[in-house]
């Protein structure tokens, strides 16, 4: 017999970063010594959902006939209600029968993207650095990556002029991502208006992640890629009511824009899943078409942890750039330090703070730690001066 008994699949190879793993390890060890750990590692919202959207989760659950399957694509109400988000929120009108699509998170959708669309050996345009599950779901789908890298330089947009059109003409998919995760970079109309035409030009389909468009500060409002002219006629947009009203675990977000791309995505879905837990549907509905006052707090809420981080590191002498949206810091590394790998271990290691080391977004993101935004203002502060006693002690 030469099979190894519960062998991964090989298609599992090459995903994942190990040094998330690392990172994760060593925090298990530091807090078994006792020592208080501040985790600004993951970008899980630490802050409540709205009143009336707990209230309206909590009722439906007492409702007995709510426990059924609800099958793929949302109930209409559910796809009502993103419909006039979308017009409210961006002016972008959309087709609540064939242009939404309700995803088990937006995670949902990012993976299975290309489940639905990429054939092995197919080319995917992917950011790097870029959350992770943009090349976990290329591989799993034995698609191959082209990376766009995100330099400083270009305010870290991918620089469209700097794929070759050969590249260009074969790729089938491009993702993008502003407010960004990790970099915390926010994009305008202009930018996404050179993604469409540019894609429009190639026939390349268009991924936009918009999980943060409702994080963002000093009155900045990020826009939406499907309103640039003829994004929907390639593209589709992802987001999620996980950052924009904290209901990370309920596990709901959609898709938004161009039919034939959802159709596919469908077609897929309904072959893995049936549905989203309907009390968790209706709690969307009161968030989305609800007061929106909340989402108001809760970026103002986001500023001020990002003032009390950036000023209280510059006192320290670590000047890091005030990003205009998403829950992150992108904080190139002290003058004097290489690596993001070393620098983030050792700073868990002796302070307890966790942050994670840019490398593990993607090469390009050597040089920087991504810090989140998930805890409260004096947490921070006690995190601020642990990094700055770190930093006095090892520069
Ligand atoms: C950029 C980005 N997109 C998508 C997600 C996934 O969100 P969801 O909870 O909707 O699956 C995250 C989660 O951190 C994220 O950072």
């Amino acid at each position: 017999m030469n099979k190894v008994f519960a062998e991964p699949a090989q298609r599992l190879n090459g995903l994942g970063s190990a040094i998330f793993a690392e990172m994760d390890k060593l925090r298990r060890e530091v807090e078994s010594e006792g020592k208080e750990v501040i985790n600004l590692g993951i970008g899980s919202p630490d802050r409540a959902p709205g009143a009336h959207v707990r209230e309206t989760l909590a009722s439906a659950c007492a409702i007995e006939t709510d426990y059924g399957y609800t099958m793929t694509h949302g109930i209409d109400a559910l796809r009502t209600a993103i419909a006039n988000w979308y017009q409210q929120r961006f002016h972008v009108k959309i087709d609540v029968e064939t242009e939404v699509l309700s995803l088990m998170g937006s995670q949902d959708g990012l993976a299975h993207i290309y489940t639905a669309f990429i054939n092995p050996g197919d080319i995917a345009l992917i950011p790097d650095p870029g959350y992770p599950i943009y090349t976990a779901g290329l591989i799993l789908a034995g698609g191959q990556k082209y990376a766009m890298p995100l330099l400083a330089e270009n305010n870290f947009l991918p620089d469209l002029s700097q794929i070759p059109a050969a590249i260009a003409a074969k790729a089938k998919l491009m993702f993008i991502n502003y407010p960004n995760n990790p970099v915390a970079a926010t994009a305008d109309l202009t930018f996404f208006q050179a993604v469409a035409d540019f894609a429009n030009t190639y026939g390349i389909m268009v991924c936009h992640d918009n999980a943060y468009s409702e994080l963002a500060y000093d009155g900045y409002r990020p826009p939406s890629f499907l309103q640039a002219k003829g994004a929907k006629d390639i593209g589709i947009e992802f987001h999620s009511i996980s950052k924009t009203y904290n209901l990370a675990g309920c596990r709901l977000g959609f898709a938004v824009g161009n039919r034939k791309i959802l159709a596919g995505l469908a077609m897929l879905k309904s072959n893995l899943d049936y549905g989203i837990f309907k009390p968790v549907q209706l709690a969307a509905i009161a968030a989305l078409s609800g007061s929106q006052e909340v989402v108001r707090q809760n970026a103002s809420a986001y500023q001020a942890r990002r003032d009390v981080l950036v000023d209280g590191l510059a006192e320290w002498g670590w000047h890091v750039p005030k990003p205009r949206g998403s829950m992150f810091v992108w904080a190139p590394l002290p003058k004097g330090i290489i690596s993001s790998r070393q620098f983030a271990l050792d700073l868990l290691r002796q302070t307890g703070v966790v942050v994670i080391p840019g490398v593990a977004f993607g090469t390009q993101g050597e040089g920087y730690v991504r810090i989140a935004l998930v805890r409260e203002p004096e947490i921070l502060r006690v995190a601020v001066a642990r990094i700055g006693e770190f930093l006095r002690h090892c520069l």
